[in-house]
């Protein structure tokens, strides 16, 4: 056994395939953006051909740059875009519509719908989750509800339906294996995260017909195996999980009261609970973490919609900067003098708030501001929302949130300035590691461990290492002063009052 893990971290923008050695340490990359439809306004669409094209491409590119055959690879650990959903004819293998990605609010409606029919309850006691688009069920509903033929075919038993790894994995077992893992499945809004199942009555609610989805199996499973026409040879698929779920496990945050939070597109805080399924006051999420050998670790979770698309937003929007990295460099120009706020509701607000309708506000323009101010703003209300996000935990779970350290991983976290900016903000010690592909370890890890070819998660936890840890300078005044102003720019930005 050689010890070779492939990871497949199927992104919400761009797929990536990395090839681990048995030491952990990535020798060959692959990766490949793919196009973003945006057919109506709050729509958002993958060809589901693209995301499947782009995986095919960076898996061969990244065999090839680590000079490897498919038959050097022990195992395949996939983690991908949550929510975001994708239906299928059975025997064509053909989508029957683009797949319907996370960020999309079509289905708001129906969630408003749901909600002032009382129905809100039921799904965040079954799922842990809200009725907010975000999540997969009523996206899947309106599939069935507004694509033509779909409902009757579904009903007949023609179609499958799944997240993007329930649908990588069938094309890439030749359409040998209709699965997911908990973690993923636990962000359908259809699968009950206390008995580990399918809820009938939710997917009865939401017209979803049961032949649609597929068996669930624990993160570290055997979930098929790759056809040998693909990549010359097979290779066993051995471990599954959501990407933040993957970064959770990357960052080997496997003790309760563990935290980390990955910068991407957007930011997402996942704080391990253990077995203790913690029910949020704070309108955060409960989700799994993983679950290994048949025992669920549950987490608490932040969802933050806008981190790094504010940076984007900073380049190709704004074009104050030339890359993502110099927005560091550009905020620590900014005038101190000048309090300017910006909350980045682009699309709404996610945790704590869930306002659908709110859009991006900026407060305290005056004459003197100019890009160095826009790109501090940028980059503190990244720190602003993760703060919103660490004080809604600690009010869900005082007895074990109260985490004394924060990991963090993601494209953000390589600007110095904002990782002292977010210590500053949370008054808590920020731990950068030395490996930043947190999200790919963690799915090659699960794989790896499955396959007996890597170590177990306390040599695993015992391997990961800091890169540097910032800890808070700022003073309590400053703190206190500025939290007053991002709250203050936050109530004005809400559509409704909480
Ligand atoms: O819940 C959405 C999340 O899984 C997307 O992550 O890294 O593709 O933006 P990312």
């Amino acid at each position: 056994m050689s010890g070779f893990v492939l990871a497949i971290d199927q992104g919400t923008t761009s797929s990536r395939a990395i090839v681990f050695d048995a030491n952990m340490q990535a020798v060959g990359i692959g990766q490949q953006e793919f196009p973003q439809h945006y057919p109506a306004s709050g729509w958002v669409e993958h060809d589901p051909e693209d995301i499947w094209s782009s995986v095919v491409a960076t898996v061969k590119a990244a065999l090839a740059d680590a000079g490897l055959e498919a038959r050097d690879i022990t195992a395949i650990g996939i983690t991908n875009q949550r929510e975001t959903v994708v239906m299928w004819d059975r025997e064509t293998g053909r989508a029957v519509h683009n797949a319907i990605v996370w960020q999309d609010r079509r289905t708001a409606p129906l969630c408003e719908r749901l909600k002032r029919d009382g129905l809100e309850e039921v799904f965040t006691r079954k799922t842990g989750l809200l009725l907010d688009p975000y999540f997969s069920g009523t996206k899947l509903a309106w599939l069935l509800d507004n694509v033509e033929g779909v409902r009757e075919r579904a009903e007949a038993g023609k179609l499958l339906a799944g997240t993007i790894d329930t649908f990588l994995i069938w094309r890439l077992t030749g359409g040998r294996a209709h699965v997911s893992d908990a973690t993923n499945a636990s962000r359908t809004l259809l699968f009950n995260i206390e008995t580990n199942a399918w809820d009938d009555e939710l997917l009865s609610i939401l017209g979803v017909p049961r032949s649609l989805l597929a068996e669930v199996k624990d993160t570290a499973d055997d979930f098929g195996v790759t056809d040998a026409g693909l990549f010359g040879a097979e290779i066993p698929i051995l471990g599954v999980a959501g990407d933040q779920q993957a970064a959770t496990v990357g960052q080997a945050c496997f003790t309760p009261g563990m935290l980390k939070s990955t910068y991407g597109t957007g930011c997402f805080a996942v704080l391990n609970t253990g077995e203790t399924l913690v029910r949020s006051k704070n309108r955060l999420l409960t989700t799994i973490a993983y679950r290994l050998d048949g025992r669920t670790t549950y987490a608490l979770e932040g969802s933050i919609f806008i981190a790094g698309a504010a940076v984007q937003w900073l380049r190709d929007g704004l074009q104050i900067i030339g890359k993502a990295s110099d927005s560091g460099v550009l905020a620590e120009k900014a005038d101190p003098a000048q309090d300017i706020y910006l909350v980045p509701a682009f699309v709404g607000l996610g945790a704590p708030y869930w306002d659908t309708e709110a859009r991006g506000a900026i407060f305290g323009l005056t004459r003197n501001t100019g890009p160095a101010e826009f790109a501090r703003a940028t980059l503190e209300s990244v720190a602003f929302q993760t703060r919103d996000l660490l004080e809604a935990m600690r009010g869900d779970w005082p007895e074990g949130g109260e985490a004394k350290v924060l990991r963090v991983d993601g494209g953000m976290v390589a600007s110095d300035w904002t990782m002292q900016c977010l210590a500053d903000i949370l008054n808590a010690p920020v731990d950068r590691p030395t490996v930043l592909e947190t999200t790919a370890l963690g799915a090659a890890w699960l794989a790896g461990a499955r396959a007996g070819v890597w170590p177990d998660a306390e040599k695993f936890a015992a391997s990961w290492a800091l890169d540097r840890q910032f800890t808070p300078r700022m003073s309590e005044q400053e703190r206190a002063r500025k939290l007053k102003g991002w709250r203050n720019a936050v109530r004005r930005t809400l559509t409704s009052t909480l």
